[in-house]
């Protein structure tokens, strides 16, 4: 009550016309594009009600804006040890800081998207609820906290708000306006009638692997044709991939739980088989405490659920075990629907696009990792990266959509300079940087530091990449073979050999990308940039990061991390 009295003694009091202009702000913070379709379609939702709902990219959105609101969903997924994503930064920063102003006229809800497998479990969203609540806004319906399997609690979630808040909102009168908002399909003109509800079955046009024979890494270099899809993407975007399971796998864990290939199943209303629900629809790849917790119930295993009572003790269990190994390990006996309703949906993977539609027209190109190693006395294969390698030919289809990411791409000038980040995998958006940098005959300088173990086996794209080079497309490549020296030598390590000049092009108004591993080497590359910013600029540690956050902010840092 009392933060409520300051809110109005401050001098903000609500705006006389308020009521009739009332409207629901819906925020998204997102990495991956799951927030930003959990938002849309609260959105759409709250529309057909008569509410009129906008949603805005939390990168996009004004902090002044805040103390005007009066309905506000904040929707954000969370990463790593519970930081928020990229774009939801800037706001979060702002509301713990002491600029937040007090928000005493504020209703408000939160959802949360993340994964049970993680410690941190939608810590972001718990921060912006709790936050919220600190400065004086008044939360209209419980925060909900969903897992990798979210869209329906997500759509139950959403329309018990819609219909809360109906009444409030639609006092006014009917006046349902649909409003477009930057990067949604509305805005960017997609034509395509394909998503990722409605999957484009695109033909796989050629694989081949662009690392070395005596490389650690599998890297497949992967061409797909979208002719006739509709579907358009820009640099900076991810395609989406539904795979199937491995038929093997599949096999074997029929065989431990005794269920017969053909027993029919129930999966989302439809009926189909147990082997045909375990290949086409469900998780096997990725393991998560759920599974452990359900399966441990219906075979009765009490090892298992003491297990899964122990949330630490699950964590490091599970590590880097598959459905295939818990079972395995706990072969037990279940029947075919209690199997299926023991895993989650599978969740398609997104990949960077490797590719500018300028250069390949209506093909999508990717840099694809295998992922595969050997564990627990057993091989493993990633889902996506064992399909398309190993399991899918050229001349097959493959389930895809895009996935727009307006926080990675190129700076809107083409005189911009340019420096990117990519090692391993991570050159994949960068590429498409570069053929469409070259196909619009972009003026603006590119500077590429790339890295990866060896020079012989692991130097990705290196022909196309010197060919740049020749041609000055690329100004300046540098380059970081970890392993083919005594000591480790990586990206970061080059930024800081090289840091008067990045300075200097920093200085010079050059955007900087980052794109690749999110837990290791994307911190160090921050850090090193802090260092860079602090040497040749002349700053304090904390203006340093001042510095690189005024960049983010201006959308002249973006990361594409993983
Ligand atoms: P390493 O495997 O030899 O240690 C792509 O995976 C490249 O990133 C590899 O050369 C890998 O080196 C390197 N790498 C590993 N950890 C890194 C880190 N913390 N920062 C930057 N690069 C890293």
């Amino acid at each position: 009550a009392s933060a409520q009295l300051a809110g109005q003694l401050s001098g903000q009091p609500v705006p006389a016309q308020a009521a009739a202009s009332a409207s629901l702000t819906i925020l998204f913070g997102s990495q991956t594009g799951n927030a930003r379709h959990v938002a849309e379609a609260l959105a759409k939702q709250a529309q057909a009600k008569g509410i009129v709902a906008k949603v805005v990219d939390m990168a996009e959105y004004k902090t002044s804006q805040l103390k005007n609101e009066q309905y506000l969903v904040i929707v954000t997924s969370t990463y790593g040890e519970g930081e928020p994503p990229e774009n939801a930064i800037g706001l979060h920063n702002f509301l713990f800081s002491k600029k937040a102003p007090k928000l005493p006229g504020l209703k408000y809800a939160v959802l949360g998207l993340g994964d049970t497998s993680y410690e941190f479990f939608c810590k972001t969203a718990q921060d912006f609820d709790q936050r919220l609540a600190e400065l004086g806004a008044t939360s209209v319906l419980p925060r909900i906290d969903l897992d990798v399997d979210y869209q329906s609690q997500a759509d139950n979630w959403s329309n018990e708000l819609v219909t809360k808040l109906e009444p409030e909102l639609t006092a006014a009168g009917p006046s349902a306006q649909v409003i477009a908002w930057p990067g949604s399909d509305a805005t960017v003109g997609a034509v395509s009638q394909y998503s990722k509800q409605k999957p484009f079955a695109a033909e796989l046009y050629t694989k081949q692997k662009i690392t070395g024979r005596d490389s650690t890494k599998d890297v497949r270099h992967i061409e797909i044709s979208l002719a006739d899809s509709g579907l358009s993407y820009q640099p900076g975007d991810a395609l989406g991939i539904y795979f199937l399971n491995d038929p093997a796998l599949v096999r074997e864990l029929l065989l431990l739980t005794a269920v017969a290939r053909d027993t029919p199943v129930q999966l989302a209303g439809d009926t189909l088989t147990v082997e045909q629900a375990l290949i086409e629809q469900l998780e096997l790849t990725q393991s998560y405490p759920a599974f452990v917790e359900k399966y441990a119930a219906a075979t009765n295993n009490a090892t298992l659920t003491a297990l899964a009572g122990d949330k630490a003790a699950l964590r490091a269990y599970i590590g880097e075990r598959q459905i295939i190994d818990i079972v395995r390990d706990y072969p037990g006996l279940l029947s075919a629907q209690q199997l299926v309703d023991a895993l989650r949906k599978q969740q398609p993977r997104l990949y960077s696009i490797a590719s500018s539609q300028a250069e390949v027209e209506d093909e999508v190109h990717l840099t694809v990792g295998v992922v595969s190693y050997d564990a627990y006395g057993q091989p493993h294969l990633g889902g996506a990266s064992g399909f398309l390698a190993e399991r899918l030919a050229e001349g097959d289809k493959v389930k895809v959509f895009v996935e727009h990411n307006n926080n990675f791409r190129l700076p809107p000038g083409d005189d911009t300079p340019v420096i990117m980040i990519g090692p391993g995998t991570g050159i994949a958006p960068f590429r498409a940087f570069l053929q469409e940098r070259d196909a619009r005959g972009a003026a603006g300088k590119n500077w590429l530091f790339f890295g990866n173990p060896h020079f012989t086996q692991d130097f990705l794209y290196q022909l196309e990449l010197q060919n740049y080079l020749k041609r000055g497309v690329l100004t300046k490549l540098s380059v970081a073979f970890s392993r083919d020296q005594a000591d480790k030598l990586y990206v970061q390590d080059k930024l800081r050999a090289h840091g008067r000049d990045v300075w200097q092009w920093l200085e010079d108004g050059a955007h900087l990308y980052i794109c690749g591993d999110a837990n290791r080497m994307a911190k160090d590359v921050q850090q090193a940039l802090i260092d860079i910013v602090q040497q040749y600029g002349g700053k304090s540690a904390e203006q340093a990061q001042t510095y690189l956050d005024e960049l983010r902010v201006a959308k002249r840092y973006q990361k594409d991390v993983y």
